[in-house]
C-alpha cells in the first residue's frame, strides 16, 4: 500500500471506529457486531505499525471508548480503567502465554473468568462504606452513578469485615439477566413501547438513567472481577477475589485457577458450550496472570494490561443465500430494508429474514442479489447480515440498490442531512403511515381507546370507514355491526371507548396527533408553554425555539405540520367532536401523591415557575420547606441550584428530583 493510500485509509478507519465507539458507549445502540468492530480496529493497528509516521495521540488504538454523557457529575478514577486486549484465535492466546513465559522463570498461574457482557463499574469504599460509583467513562474519568448503583441489591453498602483495607476499589460488570430482560420487554411490548435490543444495552442504558427509582424497578446485578487498594489482603488476584466474596460481593463461582495454558483452553471450550445455560450473556473468557508481582512486572500498554487478555467467542453465525431485499415503510414513514434469505438454522431457530438497517449498511456490505451472506444472531432480536462471502459471487448478479420511491405509495423518498434513514414524506396518504398514525392515536399513552387493535383498524380502513383518526368520531353502530368478525357487543364497546377518549387531556391529544419529533415529553413541554392549540398553530419558529427543549428540528416539524391544510381540517373536526385542545391544569395537577412529603425547591425551572411548583406541592398534599435537613424527602432541583444545598443534600443522602420527574410524580404523564 502506498503511503498516501495508507494515510487516507487510517483516517477513514479512525473516523468509523470513533463513530462506532459513540454508538456503543453513549447511545447503547451499535450497528456492527463486536467481531466486525475488532476487525476494523485490527486493520488500523496493523496500518499504524507499518506506517508509524501516522500514529497520533488519541487514536482509537491507544484510547478507550468513552461512555461520558454530561448528565452526571464526573470524577477521576484513582486507578485508570483500562480495556483488554482481544483475540478470537487460539494461536494468539498461545502467543500471549509465550510472552508471559518470557518474563519469568517461575511457573505461571492464570485466573480464568467469564467475560460478562454489560457495563463496567468502579466502586470506591471508605471505612467499609460505599462512597462513590463511577462508570468507565474515558478510562481516566467517568460518570458518577452512585445513586443508581445503590439500588442494586447484590452490592453491599456497608461492610463490617475486619480484613477490609481502609479504602478500596471494587470493579465489576453491571449486568441484567436474560430472564429480567425478557420480562421487561414483554411489559414494554404490552405497553406499546419499543422493545430493548439486548440485555447488555439495557443494563448500560439503565445505569445511566437519571431517576434511581426506575433503575430500582429494573433489577440489575454486579459481578465482581477486580479488587484494588494500596494494600491488598493477598499477593494474588484469585485470593483477593475470594476475599472480596467473603465481604459480601458477588464473585462468580465460575472463576478458575489454571496452572498452564492447556487448562485455560479447557475452561474456554467448557464455557463455549455451557454458556447458554448461564442466566447472563457472556461474550468470552478473560485470562489474567494470577501473581500480582508478575502483573506489576509486565505492566501496561496505553490501553490495556499486558498481563491479561480476552478470548472472545464469535456470536453464532450461519451463511445463507440472499434471495431478495424488500423495503418496509413504518408508521413514521421510515423505510427499512429487509433481507429475505434462504431459510437457515441459527441458534436453535430458523431464520428467513434479517435487517439491513439503512442504505449506508447496504453500501458498506456492497450487497448483490444471490450473494452468500453471513447472518448473525447476537443479543439482537432480529438477526442481521454481518458480511458477504465474495468468493461465491456470480459476476452477473445485480447490485442491491436502495429504492428511490416509496414502495407503498410511489412518492419519491427523502433522506435528511445527518440522518441515516430514508423516509416517505407523503404522511397524509401513504397507507402504512395513515394506519400507523391511527394506531398511534388510539394507543394507551395517547388517546387510550380500548378495543381497537391493529386488525380492527385494518378492517375499518379496508372498508373505507376511516381515512384518518378524526373519522373515528363519526363511526356509527350500524356501520360496525355489518363488518365481519365484529359482534354487536364489541362494536358498542369500541364506540363507548371512542366517546370516552374525549376526556383525554390536551398534552396527550397533542402527542396523539403524531407530529414528527413531538414525543410524550415534548408534547408536555409544549402544552406547558402554549396553553391552547391556536397559540401553538400561530407560533413562529422563534417563539417555539425559545422553549428550552425545542430545537430547530422540532420547531420546523411543528410549523410544517400546521402549515398543512388537511391537518388543520382534522384538528377542526376533532375540536367539533369535543376533543380538548387547551390545558386545564387546575384539575390535572391536584391529588394526594405528595402526602406528608417535605420538599425543597431550588434552582431555575423551565416548565412552570417556582410559585406554580409551590402551589402544586401544596395541592398534592406536600409541604414546601426552605432548608435542607434530615427530614427533607427530596429537593425539586432546577438548573444552577445552590452549591451549599447540593452539598448538604449529598451529605444527608437527600435525593434530587428534576421538574420532569416531579411532574410525573404528581400524575402529569
Ligand atoms: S478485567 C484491566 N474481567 O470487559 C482489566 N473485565 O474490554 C480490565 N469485562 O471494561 C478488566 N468481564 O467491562 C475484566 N471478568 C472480567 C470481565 C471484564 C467483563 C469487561 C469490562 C471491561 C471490558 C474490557
Amino acid at each position: 500500500m502506498k503511503q498516501s493510500e495508507a494515510k487516507a485509509r487510517i483516517n477513514k478507519l479512525r473516523r468509523e471506529i470513533e463513530e462506532h465507539n459513540h454508538r456503543y458507549y453513549v447511545l447503547n445502540q451499535s450497528l456492527i457486531s463486536d467481531f466486525e468492530y475488532d476487525i476494523l480496529l485490527n486493520e488500523l493497528s496493523t496500518l499504524e505499525k507499518t506506517f508509524p509516521e501516522f500514529i497520533i495521540d488519541g487514536s482509537p488504538t491507544g484510547t478507550v471508548g468513552s461512555d461520558i454523557t454530561n448528565e452526571f457529575e464526573q470524577y477521576e478514577h484513582r486507578y485508570p480503567m483500562l480495556s483488554l486486549d482481544n483475540t478470537y484465535s487460539e494461536e494468539e492466546l498461545r502467543e500471549f502465554d509465550a510472552r508471559i513465559k518470557k518474563a519469568t522463570s517461575e511457573s505461571i498461574e492464570y485466573v480464568c473468568e467469564l467475560k460478562f457482557d454489560g457495563a463496567s463499574i468502579s466502586i470506591t469504599y471508605k471505612n467499609g462504606v460505599l462512597f462513590r460509583a463511577i462508570t468507565r467513562g474515558d478510562g481516566n474519568k467517568g460518570d458518577d452513578v452512585t445513586l443508581n448503583i445503590k439500588t442494586i441489591k447484590n452490592i453491599p453498602q456497608k461492610i463490617t469485615n475486619k480484613t477490609i483495607p481502609v479504602e478500596f476499589v471494587i470493579r465489576g460488570e453491571i449486568v441484567m439477566t436474560r430472564a429480567v430482560f425478557n420480562k421487561l420487554n414483554d411489559e414494554r411490548i404490552k405497553a406499546e413501547l419499543h422493545p430493548f435490543a439486548n440485555p447488555r444495552n439495557t443494563a448500560a442504558g439503565t445505569l445511566k438513567l437519571l431517576d434511581p427509582r426506575i433503575v430500582a424497578s429494573r433489577p440489575l446485578e454486579c459481578l465482581v472481577y477486580f479488587l484494588l487498594a494500596e494494600e491488598l489482603p493477598h499477593d494474588n488476584h484469585f485470593d483477593n477475589l475470594k476475599e472480596a466474596s467473603g465481604w459480601g460481593f458477588s464473585v462468580p463461582d465460575s472463576i478458575r485457577l489454571c496452572r498452564n495454558i492447556d487448562e485455560v483452553f479447557q475452561f474456554i471450550s467448557y464455557w463455549e458450550s455451557e454458556r447458554e445455560k448461564l442466566p447472563y450473556d457472556i461474550d468470552g473468557v478473560v485470562v489474567k496472570v494470577n501473581s500480582l508481582s508478575l502483573q506489576e512486572e509486565l505492566g501496561f500498554t496505553a490501553k490495556s494490561p499486558r498481563w491479561a487478555i480476552a478470548y472472545k467467542y464469535k456470536a453464532e453465525e450461519a451463511s445463507t443465500m440472499l434471495l431478495s431485499v424488500t423495503f418496509q415503510v413504518g408508521r413514521t414513514g421510515t423505510v427499512t430494508p429487509v433481507a429475505n434469505l434462504e431459510p437457515v438454522l441459527l441458534s436453535g431457530s430458523t431464520v428467513k429474514r434479517a435487517t439491513l438497517h439503512n442504505a449506508d449498511q447496504i453500501a458498506l456490505l456492497d450487497l448483490h442479489l444471490n450473494d452468500m451472506v453471513y447472518v448473525e444472531k447476537g443479543g439482537e432480536i432480529i438477526p442481521k447480515i454481518i458480511g458477504v462471502d465474495h468468493s461465491f459471487r456470480n459476476e452477473t448478479s445485480k447490485k442491491i440498490e436502495f429504492i428511490s420511491n416509496c414502495p407503498e405509495c410511489g412518492t419519491p423518498l427523502i433522506k435528511n442531512e445527518g440522518e441515516a434513514n430514508h423516509f416517505c414524506p407523503n404522511y397524509l396518504h401513504c397507507p402504512p403511515q395513515l394506519k400507523g398514525r391511527i394506531e398511534h392515536f388510539i394507543s394507551r399513552k395517547a388517546m387510550g381507546i380500548d378495543g381497537l387493535g391493529e386488525e380492527t383498524i385494518d378492517l375499518l380502513f379496508s372498508n373505507n370507514l376511516i381515512r384518518n383518526f378524526s373519522d373515528l368520531y363519526d363511526l356509527r353502530l350500524e356501520q360496525l355491526v355489518t363488518l365481519e368478525r365484529l359482534g354487536e357487543k364489541s362494536a358498542s364497546n369500541i364506540l363507548k371507548s371512542i366517546k370516552k377518549s374525549i376526556e383525554t387531556p390536551y398534552h396527550k391529544v397533542l402527542f396523539a396527533l403524531g407530529i414528527r419529533h413531538v414525543g410524550e415529553t415534548v408534547a408536555k413541554t409544549i402544552t406547558g408553554r402554549f396553553r391552547t392549540i391556536d397559540d401553538l398553530i400561530n407560533a413562529d419558529p422563534e417563539q417555539l425555539t425559545s422553549v428550552r427543549e425545542i430545537g430547530p428540528k422540532i420547531a420546523a416539524s411543528i410549523v410544517a405540520y400546521f402549515a398543512d391544510k388537511e391537518n388543520l381540517e382534522i384538528i377542526n373536526r376533532l375540536k367539533s367532536n369535543g376533543i380538548k385542545f387547551s390545558d386545564d391544569k387546575e384539575t390535572r395537577l391536584t391529588g394526594n401523591s405528595l402526602h406528608d412529603k417535605i420538599i425543597i425547591i431550588s434552582g431555575l425551572f423551565h416548565k412552570y415557575s417556582r410559585d406554580e411548583y409551590k402551589e402544586m406541592i401544596e395541592k398534592n398534599g406536600g409541604k414546601n420547606a426552605t432548608s435542607v435537613s434530615g427530614n427533607t424527602t427530596f429537593i425539586l432541583a432546577g438548573e444552577n441550584m445552590g452549591q451549599s444545598k447540593k452539598e448538604k443534600a449529598k451529605e444527608l443522602g437527600v435525593p434530587l428530583i428534576n421538574e420532569i420527574e416531579f411532574l410525573k410524580m404528581i400524575g402529569e404523564d
